[in-house]
């Protein structure tokens, strides 16, 4: 694409974020950026739009020879990922923020974009407003990025908010994530960590050059979250919030997971309320920095298409410098977590499988521990999600090998064995 060429748009969905769109490019005439259909499933539904806009026939975009840019801001993930292939197949190029379709079929993305020399985007798909994507893959080289962790979902930090510092119910400040346009139309894929692990998958590539499958990452959201972990967390001076993490080891691999985690309130991530995201980056030299910004949302979610678009007019597209210029880096699962589970009976805790057990703690309803744990046992198992446990992960959970070996060895010569 030329530079300062018009941008015809065919845009698919005019949901949330395609509506909040097309309501910002009528006020951002500078970008010379124009929408001349959109794609809808359902022509009944009354829009706050002229009706001539609107089709049912996908093929009445893909197809156009004027129309130069596909956006994709539909909700299911198949279909986009049949429109998103054939739009780069037929020359043009494609901003997305389909989360879930992205993080799914990236490999086979990446060998699309290659084949056809086409150019997609999708700042919008994680973090909304947060212009992290095109950071991470321009400014930090993955030799510097020694860590990054993150609130990745709006809509369970917003729950977590609202019950936690304003006494909501769950279910009242989930119908309200929905009403104000945060929740997915399936909430489980916030509530469970589904949409959170899509945007960490997405992450990873740009920060690392990882390309992975959300399904082989360890997750799981705020469903098992009791009202007795958050007083638990509040003795501790603790938020918990559902953080998306990531870190090189000293061997050079990289640990991720997206879990629940108690915060410290001198955290960055702990000033990240309600709809907002935050990423905290740890870098060489650098050392730590912090973004900041809403992470659902109509407007907030549409101005990172805007951006997208924009970048589009200097023909801008991701190069995957980690993944094709660099050695990329390996996911590791050989180090161990920290962490607080909350339980109804100790049958459910096999306790075996913990390096130690540093607290606990039993009440008449509910017992506490906190104790280290293979990382790998997270992975391999599930009694830890299941039958009413909560597990919250330590504010500095992972611990390497080495630290562990030291440990242990430590407390032999404490008991005097060694
Ligand atoms: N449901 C998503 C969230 C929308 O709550 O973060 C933005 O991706």
């Amino acid at each position: 694409m030329e530079a300062h060429k018009q941008l015809t748009i065919g845009l698919f969905g005019f949901g949330v974020v395609g509506e909040g769109l097309y309501k910002i490019l009528q006020h951002t005439p500078s970008l010379k950026a124009s929408i001349k259909k959109v794609c809808i499933k359902n022509k009944g539904k009354k829009r706050d739009a002229p009706a001539e806009l609107f089709t049912t026939d996908r093929n009445e975009l893909l197809s156009d020879p004027d129309i130069n840019v596909i956006v994709e801001v539909i909700n299911e993930s198949e279909p986009a990922f049949q429109i998103v292939t054939t739009a780069l197949r037929n020359g043009k190029s494609v901003v997305s923020a389909s989360k879930k379709m992205l993080a799914e079929h990236l490999p086979e993305l990446l060998r699309l974009e290659q084949e056809t020399g086409g150019s997609l985007l999708y700042e919008a798909s994680a973090c909304a407003s947060i212009p992290v994507v095109r950071n991470l893959e321009e400014y930090y080289d993955n030799d510097l990025l020694h860590s990054m962790k993150a609130i990745l979902n709006g809509s369970t930090n917003f729950i977590l908010t609202k019950m936690f510092e304003e006494k909501l119910d769950f279910h009242e400040a989930l119908l309200m994530a929905q009403q104000l346009g945060f929740a997915e139309s399936d909430p489980k894929l916030d509530v469970e960590g589904y949409d959170a692990v899509n945007k960490w998958t997405i992450l990873l590539t740009h920060a690392y050059g990882i390309l992975t499958h959300p399904e082989k990452l360890v997750f799981t959201g705020i469903q098992n979250i009791q009202a007795g972990d958050s007083l638990v967390a509040r003795e501790k001076n603790y938020d918990i919030k559902l953080v998306g993490q990531a870190k090189k080891l000293l061997n050079g691999k990289v640990a991720a997971f997206v879990l629940p985690q108690f915060i410290r309130h001198d955290d960055h991530l702990a000033f990240v309320k309600n709809e907002y995201n935050g990423v905290v980056i740890e870098s060489g030299f650098a050392d730590k920095q912090f973004f900041y910004g809403k992470g659902a949302g109509s407007f907030p979610t549409a101005s990172a298409v805007l951006s997208d678009l924009s970048a589009l007019r200097y023909q801008y597209k991701y190069e995957y410098k980690k993944l094709y210029h660099h050695i990329p880096h390996e996911l590791t699962n050989d180090f161990y977590v920290k962490a607080y589970l909350s339980f109804d009976d100790w049958k459910y805790i096999p306790r075996e499988k913990f390096e130690w057990i540093e607290e606990w703690h039993a009440e008449s309803q509910r017992k506490y521990l906190v104790g280290v744990l293979p990382f790998n046992e997270l992975r391999e198992s599930n009694w830890w999600r299941e039958n009413n446990t909560s597990l919250i992960l330590s504010p500095e959970p992972i611990i390497e090998d080495i630290e562990i070996r030291k440990l242990k060895k430590k407390s032999l010569e404490l008991a005097g064995i060694m």
